[in-house]
């Protein structure tokens, strides 16, 4: 696809000796109204050097570059330079480059030969994976595929919390109160209730304490049957969670968690002492941090053990000698932002100079809307609950509508699962937000179900235009695009035009809802065109170029459906 607006800082260069391309390039501003061109220069940082005021300066270049092929007019308004493209040539290179590059429409090798790693999801076995998990799980999941899209050599890592003291806690419940067949049917409701048990009992008997300390130290060194108890609750609980990623379609190439780098903390612990980092601090060894205002690295406790921040830079040292990452991203919850500036810090002070490679992207917390759901007293709303809940409700939405489909449980899965990432990925990551079930399943708000229904409708006139889709698109380069350079057909081919950089946006901002933004607005332009234009009219010709730009709006929308983690069923 033409790229418009660095042709035009081109074409601006050569007037203007005062401004590199890239500067013109960063001055390039799009007019709040399409009345107002479509891109707009300002003059004012010229008017020192050509002293001149901006206004004139606009005046002139407006003059000089009317006569350009590219432009059907050039104006000057105030101190404003305004371009306005051939929308008939405009709507064609959009639309054209849709029609050949189908799926891969967006998509770049911008990264190619860059390996990134995604850190995302990783819960704590045998502990609840909860609605408050939906965060990372889906931001993740949506930040691979955007660097997926780009050309990136993408690895998917779940560090799964599968290590630490609680292990021995949960072992000596698991003892005492545990029964295998439970764990077998239940496992994550049951391994919980024995370790809520474990703390109830525990205040009234502290030798407990001290079994379960003893306890992880053999798990720690090995000893085969506390091993094996500790496999057998992270199998189980793996289980529960690939239901959960199986319903959001959801993949890990890695469940390397905490408990693979073990082994791996001896190394980090003698680096850190040849550079004297280290201070004792009653017995836990910790690095001191007050230079730059956060409070000291716990790094081994009293008793010798490690922590959670000792495994997380063993985790980055490994991955950056097994994977050579060129950035490596933790999607984890901003309540841990002091935790991931502390390491960060650790790191920078050992000599990493790749710690700048690594960037925490955090997000801010989920709350559920009383009355429809709550946390009362220890009762967790499970993530695996609320997508089948989704899934349901869909289903009666379905029905009650009379939604046209083939499949009313796949369907059903699309719609529900679709809407609740949808949702998710409607907030600007770092805001706080209430899960509202009214909000997720409107079919009429800037919702999943809505984005969806939008692109089935779509599908079902390219279908309805049968033989005409298939020639427009064999033909796609050559057609009579003046058909569709009014408003309506316009505003929708310039979100078309727009796909592929919105998806490097996101990326770089780690902020997955620019796409949601968009493909809601392209869902929105199409219904309007859709609503204020016959597409499929009887002169073949004037169809042809309706259904090409159609097609455009349903590329769109699926693959940026498809980016955040979400189906686009083709009838609904
Ligand atoms: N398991 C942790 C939790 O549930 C999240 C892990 C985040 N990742 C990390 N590398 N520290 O809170």
């Amino acid at each position: 696809m033409i790229d418009f607006k660095q042709k035009i800082a081109e074409i601006l260069a050569e007037k203007l000796d005062q401004l590199t391309q890239e500067e013109i390039l960063g001055m390039l501003e799009t007019p709040p109204e399409m009345s107002m061109g479509d891109y707009a220069f300002p003059c004012f940082r010229l008017a020192k050097v050509l002293r001149k005021a901006p206004p004139l300066i606009a005046k002139d270049l407006a003059e000089q570059l009317s006569s350009d092929p590219l432009f059907i007019k050039v104006e000057q308004v105030n101190a404003y330079v305004n371009f306005f493209l051939s929308r008939e040539n405009f709507v064609r290179e959009a639309a054209a480059a849709v029609a050949e590059e189908k799926e891969a429409f967006g998509r770049s090798d911008l990264g190619a030969g860059k390996r990134v790693i995604v850190e995302f999801s990783s819960p704590n076995i045998a502990k609840p994976f909860h609605i408050g998990h939906i965060r990372s799980t889906v931001i993740g999941n949506a930040i691979y595929k955007l660097y997926d899209a780009l050309g990136y050599e993408t690895i998917r890592i779940n560090h799964l919390g599968d290590y630490g003291t609680q292990f021995g806690k949960m072992i000596v419940a698991y003892r005492l109160w545990g029964s295998e067949e439970d764990v077998k049917r239940e496992p994550i409701k049951s391994l919980l209730s024995y370790y809520v048990k474990f703390h109830e009992e525990a205040e009234k008997d502290p030798k407990l304490d001290d079994e379960a300390r003893a306890t992880f130290t053999k798990l720690e060194n090995g000893s085969p049957e506390e091993v094996a108890l500790w496999q057998w609750f992270r199998e189980e609980s793996l289980k529960e969670f690939n239901r959960v990623y199986g319903l959001l379609n959801i993949e890990f190439d890695s469940y390397a968690g905490e408990s693979f780098y073990s082994d791996k903390m001896g190394r980090i612990l003698d680096t850190l002492k040849e550079k004297n980092l280290l201070t004792l601090s009653d017995g836990a060894q910790i690095v001191n941090l007050d230079e730059w205002d956060m409070a000291p690295a716990l790094i081994t406790k009293s008793d010798g053990s490690t922590l959670y921040i000792t495994r997380d830079i063993a985790a980055a040292v490994y991955r950056k000698e097994h994977y050579d990452f060129y950035k490596n991203i933790y999607v984890v919850a901003s309540q841990q932002n002091l935790h991931f500036q502390q390491w960060f810090k650790v790191l920078e002070l050992m000599g990493c100079d790749w710690s700048k490679d690594c960037v925490h992207v955090p997000f801010g917390l989920v709350s559920l809307e009383e009355g429809t759901m709550s946390t009362r007293s220890g009762r967790v709303v499970f993530l695996e609950d609320v997508l089948k809940r989704a899934i349901e409700q869909t289903r009666e939405v379905i029905i009650e509508k009379n939604v046209n489909t083939d499949n009313i449980d796949v369907t059903a899965r699309q719609v529900g699962v679709g809407a609740v990432i949808f949702q998710e990925l409607s907030n600007g990551k770092i805001k706080d937000y209430v899960f509202s079930w009214d909000k997720v399943l409107n079919f009429d708000g800037e919702t999943g179900p809505y984005v969806q229904y939008t692109h089935a409708r779509a599908c079902s006139v390219l279908r309805n235009g049968g033989e005409s889709t298939d020639k427009a698109l064999e033909n796609a380069a050559n057609l009579d695009m003046s058909y569709v350079t009014g408003d309506r057909a316009y505003e929708l081919a310039k979100l078309v035009y727009k796909f592929p950089s919105v998806i490097q946006e996101a990326a770089e901002k780690y902020e997955p809802s620019i796409v949601t933004r968009l493909v809601v607005d392209v869902a929105q332009a199409f219904n309007r065109f859709y609503h204020d234009e016959h597409i499929l009219v009887d002169n073949e010709a004037e169809k042809q170029a309706k259904l090409l730009l159609t097609h455009a709006a349903v590329r769109v929308l699926r693959n940026g459906l498809n980016l955040l983690g979400i189906e686009a069923p083709e009838r609904m």
